[in-house]
């Protein structure tokens, strides 16, 4: 069984992988004031409501309420469990594992997804090999090597050659151990006329596809001879979803995010050619059409994507298509055009890299500009009636634009390229946006301010003494002498269950010689309702250089809280007492005391 990594080694794990960097590798996060913000990754929203504290080195959902630290950031974004969220990030922080320790997720799961990693970690090596080194590669290197690509970048995508001779790669992982049904299963290899396992990508050029950590999942296998079809892909599988995973996105995280957008191309040679001539940041779909999870993916990393599809027709309908995804997830979009004949990667090849930066990339159209041209060609704009026609599309498109400025600049281009006045379009505009129910335009507001709006909202239903636990609660997890103090003072006497709940774990974390550091905290609650509240609590603002008589004043808060609870509960006894005697006029005037203290309560709560 696998031994349990001890805790000195978590603590250092964690205390070596800033979680602001490890999240920063999914979420594209923006430092306001104290906290980062961005956009959650495990819903969809437009605005950001999700924020990293690095102090605290916690995270927090304010629209869908996830949260915890770097560890569990992991597990729910990777399905890892808590080991190997903890293996990963002792890898990424050059921290070996003593040998008991590490590799226990190979060992303890030898699930069907760890054979098939394994497998296509194997076949990209036999298969590069193959390419660079044996004979059996040598057209296939010629062939690469016609089409411009260095022996580098061949080595940095692991590009390779599947041998004609279709029983080598059966043998090569037969050798290795796998069970070779087992992989005709899992879609690693597939099966011949005599049911033999058989490898569907023989003679062809492969490509290795690499998730998002840079681990093989899938080939796509292009043919160097007439062979239809051209490209071959791995099917769908467990490992292998085509309409989540880019091509790239493991090498082009980094760099989208550097340069703010990401390059969305059809093939896998234009990403190559790309990526050769030092246009890094690009990714593409996997010989399916773009779908909205993919689109949702890069809007979390970057605000725009130029499309940038092959100048044919079919290129032009499936950037059309593209684009109109991107706008959906509420991101920026441009798009490339290309010479009706061309490529990217024909274009990087004719004219180089830096032409292809400036006049293609740099030189792509905004959304409304492609869809202008877009819809012009369907219509015949010297007849009037297609005229009126080709306008009224345009104004549509323009009233689904998010931004009232975007609107009121498109609105002017059109009226200006058909003589008509700027006024007429934009009543149309908000004439079409009141139908479908826009015309309330959102006030864009920045993500601080939502976080803001979003604690406020929640606290205005919060009595004093509520917000005076939360409050402490969070000074408890930041300051041991300060919890202590509350420890001495109140105890578990809170208010609030829960909140009786975290002190009596925060009490216990301490008295077993933890410092205060909420992230470790969390990690060692079980229960996801504490560990939840937890963190909401955390993330209350505090401030460093509180006093002791600030402290006292919550402590007051509570306490009053508590005494008047007991002066009501006292009351209601005797009142029930008096009617029971038939005393109304006693239980009357008691009646009348109860109120007296509920209004002053009241009072209180709301002058607070
Ligand atoms: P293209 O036909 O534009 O290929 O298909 P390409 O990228 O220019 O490839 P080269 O330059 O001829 O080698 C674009 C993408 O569509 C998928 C592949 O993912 C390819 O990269 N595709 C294409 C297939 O899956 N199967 C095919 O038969 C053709
Ligand atoms: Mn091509």
């Amino acid at each position: 069984m696998a031994a349990q990594i001890p805790e000195h080694l978590i603590d250092e794990i964690r205390q070596a992988n800033d979680i602001v960097d490890i999240v920063g590798e999914y979420v594209s996060l923006k430092k306001q004031g104290r906290n980062y913000f961005g956009l959650c990754p495990f819903h969809g929203e437009k605005t950001p409501s999700f924020s990293v504290t690095q102090d605290k080195q916690i995270f927090h959902c304010f629209g869908c309420g996830k949260g915890g630290n770097v560890f569990t950031f992991l597990m729910e974004i990777e399905g890892f469990t808590f080991q190997q969220a903890v293996e990963h990030l002792a890898e990424k922080s050059g921290q070996t594992l003593p040998d008991q320790y590490a590799g226990q997720i190979e060992q303890a799961n030898h699930s069907h997804d760890q054979v098939g990693l394994k497998a296509y970690e194997w076949l990209t090596k036999f298969y590069h090999h193959v390419l660079s080194h044996a004979k059996e590669g040598e057209q296939a290197q010629h062939y690469l090597k016609e089409r411009g690509l260095t022996d580098e970048i061949i080595e940095q995508f692991q590009i390779g050659f599947s041998p004609p001779a279709s029983e080598l790669v059966p043998q090569f992982l037969a050798k290795k151990d796998f069970n070779l049904q087992l992989l005709v299963a899992s879609g690693v290899l597939t099966r011949n006329d005599q049911n033999d396992a058989y490898d569907r990508f023989k003679g062809r050029v492969v490509f290795p596809i690499r998730n998002h950590l840079g681990k093989t999942v899938g080939f796509g296998g292009r043919s160097i001879t007439d062979i239809e079809p051209k490209y071959l892909n791995s099917p769908e599988s467990s490992l292998f979803h085509k309409g989540k995973l880019l091509y790239n996105f493991d090498l082009a995280r980094s760099e989208m995010k550097k340069a703010g957008q990401a390059i969305l191309f059809e093939g896998y040679m234009d990403v190559i050619s790309a990526f050769q001539a030092g246009i890094k940041n690009g990714v593409a779909s996997l010989g399916t059409a773009v779908t909205e999870h993919q689109a949702a993916l890069l809007k979390r990393y970057v605000d725009t994507v130029v499309i940038c599809y092959d100048g044919d027709n079919a290129g032009v309908e499936a950037a059309f298509k593209a684009a109109k995804l991107f706008l959906k997830v509420g991101g920026q979009v441009r798009v490339a055009s290309l010479p009706d004949q061309l490529d990217p990667d024909a274009y990087i090849k004719q004219y180089g890299g830096d032409r292809f930066k400036h006049e293609v990339i740099e030189a792509s159209s905004t959304y409304m500009s492609f869809i202008m041209t877009y819809y012009r060609k369907g219509y015949n704009l010297q007849l009037e009636a297609d005229k009126i026609a080709y306008i009224n599309t345009i104004i549509a498109e323009i009233a689904e634009l998010d931004s009232v400025l975007d609107r009121d600049h498109y609105a002017r281009q059109l009226a200006k390229s058909h003589q008509l006045s700027h006024e007429t379009i934009i009543a149309e505009v908000n004439e079409k946006r009141k139908k479908q129910g826009k015309n309330r335009d959102k006030l864009s507001s920045s993500s601080h301010t939502n976080e803001r709006k979003l604690i406020q909202n929640k606290k205005k239903l919060l009595p004093a003494y509520h917000t005076a636990e939360r409050k402490l609660l969070a000074y408890m997890f930041y300051d041991t002498a300060i919890a202590d103090q509350i420890k001495h003072d109140l105890g578990a006497s809170f208010n609030i269950d829960m909140h009786k709940i975290i002190v009596t774990h925060l009490y216990a974390f301490y008295e077993e010689g933890h410092e205060a550091n909420i992230s470790h905290f969390i990690e060692r609650l079980d229960d996801q309702a504490i560990k939840n509240h937890v963190i909401e609590i955390a993330m209350e603002p505090i401030s460093p250089d509180i006093t002791s008589n600030e402290i006292k004043d919550y402590i007051h808060i509570i306490k009053a809280e508590q005494e008047d609870k007991v002066l009501i509960r006292n009351l209601e006894a005797e009142q029930k007492a008096a009617e029971l005697n038939k005393d109304f006029v006693k239980a009357a005037q008691i009646g009348m005391e109860i109120m007296e203290i509920q209004k002053r309560l009241k009072q209180s709560k709301s002058s607070r």
